[in-house]
């Protein structure tokens, strides 16, 4: 699976957008390490706040089907938009530092940026681990 694949994938996930409020359509995609693909789209809601991301989507579906470990992700809005904080958290929770994320447009163009590069130190398990009092 290479990445113009993940990006046709993520943009046929793109179509499914429930996007009736922001008008913003967003589809992703995880490859996970054994070999399975999982997409997501964002979905909104008429209370704002409750809107979910596509890229949060993608991961839950994977972990939800037993995967652990997203080597590979991509991301499709109209104009190859990066992703917000919260999935570049969710997404590291997920993938190692040096994992390509791979950003495109709706014409199916896209960057190639890694998971570190988008969220540089990160707060992962590690962290908590160290940290942990008591
Ligand atoms: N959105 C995503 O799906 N992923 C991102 O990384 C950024 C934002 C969605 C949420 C909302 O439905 C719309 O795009 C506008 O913020």
């Amino acid at each position: 699976m290479d990445a113009a694949q993940l990006v046709a994938l993520a943009v046929a996930a793109r179509e499914r957008a429930y996007a009736p409020y922001s008008r913003f359509a967003v589809g992703a995609v995880v490859l996970t390490d054994d070999g399975r693909t999982f997409t997501g789209c964002n979905v909104e809601n008429a209370s704002y706040g409750l809107t979910v991301c596509a890229e949060r989507v993608a991961v839950f579906s994977a972990v939800a089907a037993g995967a652990r470990r997203v080597v590979a992700t991509a991301v499709v809005s109209a104009a190859g938009a990066s992703m917000c904080g919260a999935c570049r958290q969710v997404v590291s929770e997920f993938a190692a530092p040096d994992a390509p994320v791979h950003l495109a447009k709706a014409d199916g163009s896209f960057r190639t940026r890694t998971v570190a590069e988008l969220l540089p130190e990160a707060f992962g398990p590690g962290r908590l681990a160290e940290g942990r009092e008591g």
